[in-house]
């Protein structure tokens, strides 16, 4: 095992109002009150942030955006800038989802800049990437994700990486019920932190937390957690129920 904290976290996709979301904490919040060391993050919709951050303001629940434009502020209907969430006491962030990526059409020039200015204003930005069905049997995992990985990371440098999170998330294994195999996540980890050293020095990406989603699962989390380079999860589906999440957090 690794010296690294464990992040658990559950991204709520567009699910969940605000009184589902208070609901839901109803019972999540004592089913993780004896958590030990591992942090874990709710990542709601924009409309639900501000009152989760409330609601677990006494607890040990961090709470996420899925989302953030890179300006301060301007003419981009329908966005939410860093001071906006920052405002309201927000601290981490999704970045480069593969749902936003293919539904609209993020970039990697997109992200590089999201990234940067993410750190800029003191979030720490859990970064996405990950391989789709056909880049796997044509034997381009490594080349996609090294690019994503180089690209989004290309505006910071060797201290900002240690606050960096990077999720990787095979497209193949997100809400199909088809979990990378422990062996799979691992290996495609290992890949990811190979790339983080060979950037920004060994020291630097030994402290970046990695974590796996697609398909995580109560049943799965063990073998996965147990894996050394996969330091944590970003749950879909699973986070939607309070007691199965909390199980999921309660992996050990
Ligand atoms: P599922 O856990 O539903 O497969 O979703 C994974 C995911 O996309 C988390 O960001």
């Amino acid at each position: 095992m690794s010296n690294r904290t464990p992040i658990i976290a559950g991204n709520w996709k567009m699910y969940k109002t605000n009184v589902e979301a208070a609901a839901y904490l109803d019972d999540f919040l004592d089913l993780v009150a004896d958590i030990g060391n591992v942090e874990v993050i709710l990542c709601p919709s924009f409309t639900v942030l501000s009152e989760l951050r409330s609601l677990t303001s006494d607890s040990k629940v961090r709470v996420a955006a899925q989302n953030m434009h890179f300006e301060q502020e301007g003419a981009y209907t329908g966005e939410v800038s860093p001071p906006m969430l920052k405002e309201i006491g927000i601290d981490d962030v999704v970045l480069g989802h593969s749902e936003r990526r293919e539904y609209f059409n993020e970039t990697d020039t997109d992200l590089a800049r999201k990234v940067v200015e993410a750190l800029k204003a003191g979030f720490r930005p859990i970064l996405c990437c990950g391989e789709t069905d056909e880049e796997r049997e044509a034997g381009q995992t490594q080349e996609k994700i090294k690019r994503q990985l180089l690209s989004g990371l290309a505006g910071i440098d060797a201290a900002q990486l240690a606050t960096v999170v990077i999720a990787y998330e095979p497209i193949w294994a997100i809400g199909t019920g088809k979990t990378a195999t422990p062996q799979i996540a691992q290996e495609t980890s290992k890949f990811i932190r190979e790339i983080l050293a060979a950037q920004f020095g060994r020291d630097a990406a030994q402290q970046v937390r990695i974590l796996y989603g697609g398909s995580v699962k109560p049943a799965n989390i063990k073998e996965l957690m147990a894996e050394e380079d996969i330091d944590g999860a970003l749950v879909g589906g699973a986070s939607l129920a309070a007691s199965d999440f909390a199980q999921i957090v309660n992996f050990r």
